[in-house]
């Protein structure tokens, strides 16, 4: 891959100010020589894994068609109007992580993955808008985007996936390889291949805060702590029996009162919650694992990385993997931290960690959230 100019002439933090969530952005080959990072087969044999999201997108005498992967195989390369896409590619190649790694000026905690589409001639998913921000990378042949800022999202019912009913187009560009554009959320877009091409969609994540409340009730189950139990020892006679008491309310209300968190529990709920794998990401740890007397010599000479799949982050003391969090002391947080934003640790960092870094290494070794550098 050639030097990245990835935002043309302006800088993240004039993109982050200008652009970011308030209006598109078309850069002219934000990677020079852009080439695709993995051919079609590879693409294909990975729709093909039940653990890889993947969909099939027809039109067929207009309409619309979409299935599910796994995808066992794909329509002739010679019928038109057809496209695969495959979500989570940076999960299963190292130069697609890197790729996805590029918008790291972006946090961790907001990246979410990069999805590899692939069309014929005419194909696309039609014209539609997403929840989240998107850049949208040309990989290989041409793609004409027409997109706009309109405000009608309504769409068509009825179909298989999200077509806008009235979609109106203010601006048209055909992408080549290289080219990359911005979209905010909520911006309606339409791609079409023009010939056989291939789309690289880098994805964020920005989780309903339904979803968000959801989880952290469950989170706080565990850390609630409420003693006691309802006692009524000025019980009046029960008038109508059926009747809960008032009294009986408003003790329990005040006790459920009692609920309380603290920014710390946010904090670790996020942290757990954010670096969460998806439900379909699963590790595998070494066949034959050293041993840890082993670990630790190899890893003093080679260091440690984080597996592609592994998501880790920090606040503070705390630090959380794969959904995991542990308060850690000030010296071994500075060698974490160091692992988080790096990703990799080098051999002479991994020798000066202490007994509690070495034995978490070696936890997460096994269990392939690390691996052997
Ligand atoms: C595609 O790559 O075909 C679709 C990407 C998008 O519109 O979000
Ligand atoms: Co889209």
């Amino acid at each position: 891959m050639k030097k990245l100019t990835l935002l043309g002439d302006i800088t993240p933090a004039q993109f982050l100010r200008d652009y970011w969530h308030k209006k598109p952005l078309l850069i002219r080959q934000a990677i020079p020589g852009f080439k695709p990072l993995l051919p079609l087969t590879a693409l294909a044999e990975l729709a093909k894994l039940n653990h890889v999201e993947s969909r099939l997108i027809t039109q067929v005498d207009g309409e619309w068609n979409m299935q599910h992967g796994p995808i066992e195989a794909l329509p002739a390369a010679t019928q038109k109007a057809w496209t695969m896409l495959v979500q989570g590619a940076n999960l299963y190649d190292k130069k697609a992580d890197a790729l996805l790694r590029e918008f790291r000026f972006i946090p961790d905690a907001r990246l979410d993955d990069l999805m590899i589409s692939y069309a014929t001639d005419g194909g696309g998913v039609g014209p539609h808008f997403d929840s989240y921000d998107v850049f949208l990378l040309q990989a290989h042949g041409k793609r004409r985007w027409r997109i706009g800022a309109q405000k009608d999202l309504s769409l068509v019912e009825g179909l298989p996936l999200k077509i806008l009913k009235n979609f109106k187009p203010q601006e048209e560009f055909v992408l080549e390889p290289g080219d990359m554009l911005y979209l905010p959320p909520h911006y309606a877009h339409d791609g079409v291949a023009e010939g056989e091409c291939m789309t690289y969609s880098i994805g964020f994540r920005s989780p309903s805060y339904q979803e968000l409340g959801e989880a952290f009730l469950q989170f706080m189950c565990d850390s609630i702590d409420l003693p006691g139990r309802y006692a009524d020892p000025e019980l009046d006679v029960a008038k109508n029996p059926a009747e809960i008491p008032k009294h009986m309310l408003a003790t329990i209300t005040e006790e459920m009162n009692k609920v309380r968190f603290t920014e710390e529990d946010v904090t670790i709920f996020v942290g757990e919650h954010l670096s969460e794998p998806k439900h379909n990401v699963f590790f595998t740890g070494p066949a034959k694992p050293l041993t840890m007397g082993r670990f630790a010599e190899t890893v003093a000479k080679r260091g440690v990385v984080l597996s592609l799949k592994s998501q880790m982050l920090y606040r503070g003391k705390h630090v959380f993997i794969n959904g995991e969090s542990f308060a850690v002391g000030r010296a071994d947080k500075v060698l974490l931290d160091t692992l988080a934003n790096e990703r990799v640790l080098t051999g002479t960092l991994v020798a000066g960690a202490s007994d509690d870094v070495m034995e978490a290494l070696y936890t997460w070794y096994q269990d392939g959230w690390v691996e052997l550098a």
